[in-house]
């Protein structure tokens, strides 16, 4: 090996160490601090909100779908109609194979599936503010339950 290759090798060893060194360091960082109790409180007021807000997509309040620019359903039936106090809706079995959709679907598809077709309504983005107010109610509803992926 020439002095110049064995030089780079060096190099290389030394950045590989090190990226090494750093990113197994991170996740001992993340965990370093614990939450204040005024940091929990406020995270839970977070959660909360958005249950809240969950609450009334689901019962079919009007004001909130056009706030949030959503149209859940046009047969005058609200989710909490087929599923009151969200009955059924299984958030703990996701993700799973759905016939319904004949495939591998996660909790946000089966809440769309349900938006267009029992309710006749325009599908929602996965990712969107109504989306995941819909699915904080959904879960925390179902609070307690046992996770159990792909169950029927
Ligand atoms: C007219 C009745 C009806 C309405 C209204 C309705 N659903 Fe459903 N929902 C169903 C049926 C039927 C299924 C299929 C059950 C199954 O998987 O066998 C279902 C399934 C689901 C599931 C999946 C349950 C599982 O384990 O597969 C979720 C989540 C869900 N609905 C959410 C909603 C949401 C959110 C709304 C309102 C946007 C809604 N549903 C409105 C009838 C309804």
């Amino acid at each position: 090996m020439t002095r110049e290759r064995s030089g780079q090798l060096g190099v290389g060893v030394a950045i590989a160490i090190t990226l090494l060194l750093t990113l197994g360091r991170e996740p001992g960082l993340a965990h370093k601090e614990k939450h204040t109790p005024e940091q929990l409180k406020a995270f839970d007021d977070v959660f909360m909100q958005q249950v809240r807000l969950g609450d009334l997509l689901f019962h079919g309040d009007e004001q909130t779908q056009k706030r949030l620019g959503v149209q859940l359903s046009t047969t005058g039936m609200s989710c909490a109609m087929c599923h009151p106090t969200a009955a059924d809706t299984h958030p703990h079995e996701f993700p799973k194979f759905q016939e319904q959709m004949n495939k591998f679907a996660t909790l946000r598809d089966m809440i769309n599936w349900c938006i267009e077709k029992p309710n006749q309504g325009v599908a929602i983005p996965v990712d969107s503010d109504a989306m995941k107010a819909l699915e904080a109610y959904i879960i925390w509803s179902n609070k307690g339950s046992k996770l159990d992926p792909g169950r029927h």
